[in-house]
């Protein structure tokens, strides 16, 4: 495999640990040594790794056949469930990864807008489909100025991508303001991430995410809520936690409960573009969509996902983040905790972080935090190699999160960082 590995995000310096087998909250490695998982497969795994109840329902489907030319009643159960939960959401489709759930996306908001150009925030992930890898992690040389950010591509995309993309500063309201204005009846749409995970999870100013909604809707542009990531945050999703309604959303991760799912949703008549019994306007095909495995799986894991098991989770994450500001706090270091609900990003700087830009230096490609990682390995924390980032899942108790905190600790503290 080129560079050893087949997924770009699990590459490790000198080599990756490899997994033999993950319970609850902990992975074993297959030199036998065991480490609490605070990555959870980049966040999809809420209940943590083989949840008893899960591993049962999947057992049972695999034994009655993985995949037909058919429909299965589970992929209407799951649908309804999305639908009852997340408020913009009437209607669903299914494909297999959070890339094709955000293209679904783009796609439709194209064929209902009429226009082909969209939007997105400098630094944003949103997997790989062209348009949206734009500017996904531009070097400072090809920023462009900061009123006019660059639409930067990466080898191997055609450059009339980047003529379709319109980049944004995330949380400067008046550039977003006049980028929005001067494109407004190109737009088919904005997408963004309440909570940016490639934006260091820097929060949105208190009215930006509204401002969006409003401005967006001023031009008929259709705005998509990116939740693949963040869906985890309440019970009815990312959007509604920030308490904004947009017209389209992305799901992935958590909702196929640790098998391969994408999803995308929203009101009937955005979502009637896929409709085959009107004029067919967004081919949707995907041999697996909405296979009988991954929405058993999906359906069991968002049962258990209740109000009260989101409220005890999201409890904990603050239990985390509070220890981790006051144990910065009593250790002098400059730093801030960045995150809401199960998750959490800290940011070794007292800088006022706003955007991507004001990361510059902080971010993943700050070689500090590979050595973080390395040092939090060897303490049975895994941790990722590009920021101290983490993420909960439900078998986790405070004592997994304060062995997380005096870990980090004890790092710091080995790496002489205060
Ligand atoms: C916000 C966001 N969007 C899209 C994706 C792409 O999802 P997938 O890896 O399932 O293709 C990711 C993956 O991490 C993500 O975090």
């Amino acid at each position: 495999m080129p560079g050893g590995n087949t997924r770009h995000s699990i590459a490790l310096a000198p080599y990756p640990i490899y997994a033999a087998s993950g319970s609850g909250c902990r992975v074993t490695d297959v030199e036998g040594d065991q480490r609490l998982d605070f990555l959870n497969n980049y966040t999809s795994l809420i209940l943590g790794h083989a949840d008893p109840q899960v591993t049962a329902a999947v057992q049972r489907r695999v034994a009655l056949g993985t995949a037909f030319t058919m429909p299965t009643p589970e992929d209407v159960e799951l649908a309804e469930l999305l639908a009852a939960r997340v408020p913009y959401v009437d209607q669903v489709r299914f494909c297999n990864s959070g890339s094709e759930a955000v293209m679904l996306c783009v796609k439709a908001a194209r064929a209902f807008t009429g226009r082909h150009k969209i939007a997105k925030f400098e630094g944003a992930y949103h997997g790989l489909y062209d348009y949206v890898a734009v500017s996904e992690g531009p070097n400072s040389d090809e920023w462009g100025e900061s009123d006019s950010p660059r639409s930067v591509i990466e080898p191997g995309t055609p450059p009339s991508v980047a003529e379709d993309v319109v980049v944004l500063p995330w949380n400067r309201l008046d550039v977003c303001r006049e980028r929005i204005t001067q494109h407004g009846d190109e737009l088919a749409a904005v997408i963004f991430d309440p909570m940016p995970l490639g934006i260091g999870m820097i929060a949105a100013r208190p009215g930006f995410l509204e401002f969006l909604r409003e401005e967006t809707a001023r031009y008929g542009i259709l705005l998509i809520a990116d939740e693949v990531l963040n869906f985890r945050l309440s019970y009815r999703g990312a959007a509604d936690a920030f308490g904004i309604q947009p017209d389209l959303g992305s799901f992935a991760k958590i909702i196929g409960g640790g098998f391969p799912v994408g999803a995308v949703g929203g009101s009937r008549q955005v979502m009637s573009v896929f409709d085959h019994t009107r004029s067919l306007k967004v081919h949707h095909g995907g041999t697996f969509n909405a296979n009988p495995v991954t929405v058993t799986a999906g359906l069991e894991t968002m049962r258990q996902m209740t109000p009260e098991a989101y409220q005890r989770l999201n409890g904990l994450g603050d239990y985390i983040r509070d220890r981790l500001r006051r144990m910065f706090h009593d250790r002098q270091l400059p730093a801030q905790v960045c995150g809401k609900g199960s998750l959490f990003l800290a940011h070794l700087t007292a800088e006022e972080l706003i955007d991507y830009r004001s990361l510059r230096g902080f971010s993943r490609t700050n070689p500090v935090y590979g050595d973080l990682c390395h040092q939090m390995l060897n303490r049975g924390i895994i941790v990722s190699p590009r920021g101290v980032f983490g993420c909960l899942s439900t078998p986790m108790t405070e004592a997994e999160l304060d062995a997380f905190v005096d870990a980090l600790d004890q790092s710091l503290a080995q790496l002489a960082l205060r």
